[in-house]
């Protein structure tokens, strides 16, 4: 769907470098070319840009952040685009850059001259083949036609793992490792840091980069002109699961959760809503919170990427916090004990629900370890746990004890919904196929491994 409200999503895919022009691309980058970088970030601090890759944290902040700690210490600075879009039910980041890639190249190129970074990465899932092709020929087109600093960007390409799009976990992949989260943040250490030179690296993603562009081609009052006061601008959302137009569309912040989830994508009878698998569960009393970023915390749920899995009331509460669960507890790396062990566990009870083998106790020992799941965590992955777990046996305490007092096996049908691939024309939307397959040491197994490898990690 296109409407008034798009300001990234065009209203067809921009296929050349000369058609981004003709539409008025590339003025952002002259403009911010024009001024000095204090004043570039200005800029979007008056825009009051907010990061769209999950946290929401404000652009023009990390960015000066970054440019005291490389002043302090005399070190180099990186950039590093985000374009791993691993959180299940996410699709908008490979939409902008099939469609539009060309914005997504203005804003590193703006990010690289008003951070002063020596070097940019843009980091991809190998198995984005479309997205990475699109992005690479355009990469060539703005090289070749001299865009400052075009030729500084690196592609890069990693695992298909959730934690690849973790910001530590990224940089590890870029420095030729596995994506296994770091203690200390980018911000602080970055690409090829080392104690006297900590090289912090500014991690955007990619839907970020590309309203950078905007704000500079348009002004800030003009991105203000949508969204709220706190989360100023449009944001491109992707909504999958049980709905009748299942697809991406772009809204201004602060738009109520209803409107999209209803009017536009379709959804009705809805029981269960997730955004990704680091929020609490959202419940239809809470449809008409708006799509902001303090409004929805405020809520107690999260904006997240902006990608909703809807699920209506034929579902099971059970399959869906399994299904979501499991993903967890496959992805976590096992750095942390808690981590892994209590998304194992987590995932493992709630299985055995399924089966209807468990006792009610085992519903106390699910919510004992959301609790603990978090210890002495690295990264945020367990907190998405924690939420989603404590948040769903908290709203369907009763379909739980009940399930379990049934003892009888209930269903186990619906994939990780991790995005694949969204057919802009038909609205189909491709899961992996061989998700449940996934094992916990992130190899693949010939046959389903699930009930026997979670049933044997311990619960206590
Ligand atoms: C487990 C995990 C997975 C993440 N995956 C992604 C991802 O696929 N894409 C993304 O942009 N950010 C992802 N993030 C958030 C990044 O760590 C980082 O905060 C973000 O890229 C910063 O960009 P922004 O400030 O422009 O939002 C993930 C975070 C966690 C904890
Ligand atoms: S918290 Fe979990 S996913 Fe994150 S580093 Fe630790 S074990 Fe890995």
């Amino acid at each position: 769907m296109r409407s008034d409200t798009d300001r990234l999503l065009p209203p067809e895919p921009v296929t050349d470098l000369d058609a981004h022009l003709a539409t008025g691309g590339g003025t952002g980058l002259t403009g911010a070319l024009a001024l000095p970088p204090d004043a570039v970030i200005d800029e979007l601090e008056a825009a009051g840009l907010r990061g769209r890759g999950g946290a929401g944290f404000p652009t023009a902040t990390k960015w000066r952040g970054v440019r005291a700690t490389a002043a302090d210490t005399g070190s180099r600075i990186d950039l590093v685009a985000n374009a791993a879009e691993g959180e299940p039910g996410t699709y908008k980041d490979r939409t902008l850059l099939e469609q539009q890639p060309y914005a997504f190249l203005e804003g590193l190129c703006i990010a690289l001259h008003a951070s002063g970074a020596h070097s940019a990465y843009v980091g991809i899932k190998e198995a984005f083949t479309g997205p990475l092709e699109r992005l690479t020929d355009a990469l060539d087109e703005v090289r070749e036609a001299g865009w400052p600093g075009a030729e500084r960007i690196a592609v890069v390409t990693g695992p298909d793992a959730y934690l690849f799009g973790e910001e530590t976990g990224m940089l590890e992949v870029i420095e030729g490792n596995l994506p296994l989260p770091r203690i200390v943040k980018p911000f602080e250490a970055g690409l090829h840091a080392t104690t006297s030179a900590p090289n912090p690296t500014i991690v955007n993603n990619v839907e970020t980069l590309s309203h950078v562009a905007r704000i500079l081609a348009n002004g800030s009052d003009w991105f203000r002109e949508a969204g709220t006061s706190d989360s100023p601008g449009t944001m491109v959302f992707t909504v999958v699961g049980d709905v009748a137009n299942p697809g991406v569309y772009e809204l201004s912040l602060g738009t109520p959760l209803r409107t999209l989830l209803e009017d536009v994508a379709g959804g009705d009878d809805i029981k269960v809503v997730y955004s990704g698998v680091s929020t609490a569960v959202i419940t239809p009393d809470l449809l008409d919170t708006p799509l902001c970023f303090d409004r929805m915390s405020e809520a107690g749920v999260g904006l997240g990427s902006g990608g909703f899995i809807v699920y209506d009331s034929s579902r099971s509460i059970v399959d869906v916090l399994h299904v979501l669960m499991n993903f967890l507890a496959v992805e976590s790396c096992g750095q942390c004990n808690a981590c892994k062990l209590g998304t194992g566990a987590m995932a493992a009870i709630l299985a055995r629900i399924q089966r209807g083998e468990a006792e009610q106790t085992d519903l106390e020992t699910l919510l004992k370890r959301s609790h603990t799941v978090t210890d002495q965590n690295r990264c945020y992955l367990p907190v998405g746990a924690q939420l989603m777990v404590g948040s769903t046996v908290e709203r369907f305490v009763d379909e739980f004890v009940a399930t379990v007092e049934r003892g009888e096996p209930t269903p186990a049908d619906l994939p990780t919904p991790l995005v694949e691939h969204i057919d802009e024309d038909t609205g189909a939307v491709t899961f992996p196929s061989r998700y449940h397959l996934k094992q916990t040491d992130w190899s693949y197994a010939d046959v389903d491994p699930r009930a026997q490898r979670l049933d044997a990690i311990r619960d206590d």
